[in-house]
């Protein structure tokens, strides 16, 4: 791009998607960790929401490693959504990597590579590096272009602090970041002596009545003291599983961006742990221990839960957690039945937290909040008739009502859902119970009937109660 022509940036407004746990900003607790009636969007659970935010600080401390924690509860008890709070509460930070237990049956990779990635991708390394930088206020700048107008370009600029003041010879690239950064006497900078980097800090304040064009942006900064050159110590955050992709010669560090990693040598990861422990010897670096996140983790099988079993062992281990919604059902990949399909062994280092079915007043709190969540201005009658729905069928089919009621009162330009709307959607779309009734009675119409093989019935059953099979 020529020099001059000026790069039009667009106003881009970001459309956030509403997700179903778009509404959940933490797990909404107070100081001394006992869950507020309702509060960053969650409603009642308090028991598990507390019990989520011991888990919490024991991660934020850090010390811990390898522990492994699983949310029971039936369906649409708020596991994930309670697993989505306890990543707002740690922050951007920590490393949480969420997973659904399905996704390890993946045709690119072994299921304990993918584990493996899954592991190394929650535990967060920080690298400290001290590096020289020069940082000053800048006196004078001169820079010689060549006559011909192309060919290397040559300055010199002249650094102070309150204390001294030096001229350095510039070169071609530091020119070209002092003019990308349209660096002038009176600003105060630092220059990075390894990379070249040039930043600028602010102006002086003995220069602030030198112009009158400084906008009101303009950051006034002292003139720094003592020596131009300093050391700095920068602390660069990257997870494990990224240090093994830039170091793996067969992928590079192009492959963070594709995300097509593929598997990882073990050679690499032995070297990179190596590496880490000597960091962390020397002081170089510290290791900041996240979260892995396995929903539906009665989907993994024994192989995967072995795998797990030894990987908790490592002192690199990051806290593991777990949700599911099976009782005592068969456990994946053997003929053994076990208590949320998860093998005995595995399940004596767990600690259990247990969610447990709502009220018919946190129904109705938690649909508000979805409603707020969508923008939707739901009629009082229409939230009463929306609870009994959540209470009669589940609380994931009366969220979906809302969306759907919505776009009904919208088409007929309403400003409000009335209770009209909720009931039309209601016979429109339906629930798991009244689809399998119907199943039932029409079941010679359909092709591939099995005639009464079906799970489903009028009869409620929760999955807690009969597993899997
Ligand atoms: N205590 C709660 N407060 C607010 N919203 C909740 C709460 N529990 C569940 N939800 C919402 O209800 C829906 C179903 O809950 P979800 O967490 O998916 O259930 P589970 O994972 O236990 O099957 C989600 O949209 C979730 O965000
Ligand atoms: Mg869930």
């Amino acid at each position: 791009m020529a020099e001059g022509d000026k790069l039009e940036v667009r106003e881009i407004t970001r459309i956030e998607r509403i997700g179903a746990h778009s509404h959940i900003r933490g797990l909404g607790l107070d100081d001394v960790l006992e869950a507020r009636n309702i509060s960053q969007g969650m409603v009642g659970q308090k028991d598990a929401r507390k019990a989520a935010g011991i888990i919490v600080q024991m991660v934020r401390e850090g010390k811990i490693a390898g522990r492994c924690v699983l949310i029971a509860g039936e369906p649409s008890t708020g596991k994930t959504a309670i697993a989505v709070g306890m990543a707002q509460a740690l922050g951007l930070e920590t490393p949480f990597t969420s997973m659904s237990g399905s996704e390890i049956y993946s045709l690119e990779m072994s299921k304990t590579e993918a584990l493996s990635q899954a592991l190394r991708k929650s535990i967060g390394v920080r690298i400290k590096e001290e590096t020289e930088i020069i940082e000053g206020e800048v006196v004078e700048i001169q820079i010689d272009r060549p006559t011909t107008g192309t060919g290397q370009k040559v300055g010199k600029v002249t650094l102070k602090t309150t204390e001294m003041e030096t001229n350095y010879d510039l070169g071609n690239k530091i020119i070209e970041c002092f003019m990308n950064a349209k660096i002038q006497a009176g600003d105060i900078i630092t220059i990075d002596k390894a990379s070249g980097k040039v930043n600028k800090l602010g102006r002086s304040f003995t220069r602030a009545r030198d112009y009158d064009a400084t906008g009101v942006q303009t950051r006034f900064v002292q003139c720094p003291e003592g020596e131009l050159q300093k050391r700095k110590e920068v602390v660069h955050t990257v997870t494990l599983h990224e240090i093994d992709v830039i170091n793996s010669r067969t992928h590079g560090f192009l492959a963070l961006f594709s995300g097509d990693t593929g598997e990882i040598k073990q050679e690499v990861r032995d070297q990179i742990n190596n590496k880490v422990a000597e960091w962390r010897e020397e002081g170089k670096a510290e290791i900041n221990p996240g979260v892995l996140f396995i929903d539906e983790a009665h989907m993994l099988d024994v192989e995967c839960f072995s795998y797990l079993n030894r990987a908790l062992e490592s002192d690199m281990a990051p806290v593991v957690i777990m949700a599911t919604n099976r009782g005592i059902t068969r456990i994946r990949g053997t003929d053994y039945k076990s208590p949320h399909g998860i093998p005995i062994d595995l399940l004596d280092r767990m600690i259990i937290i247990r969610t447990i079915p709502y009220t018919e007043k946190e129904f109705k709190e938690i649909l508000k909040i979805r409603c707020e969540e969508e923008d939707c201005q739901m009629s009082s009658d229409g939230l009463t008739v929306l609870t009994r729905i959540a209470t009669e069928t589940s609380l994931r089919y009366a969220i979906q009502l809302i969306t759907t009621a919505n776009l009904l009162a919208r088409r007929r330009r309403a400003t409000e859902v009335t209770i009209e709307d909720v009931k039309k959607v209601y016979t429109l779309f339906l629930d798991e119970s009244r689809s399998s009734r119907i199943l039932k009675e029409y079941q010679d119409e359909y092709l591939f009937n099995e005639g009464g093989s079906i799970g489903g019935s009028n009869t409620k059953v929760t999955p807690m109660e009969v597993g899997d099979n």
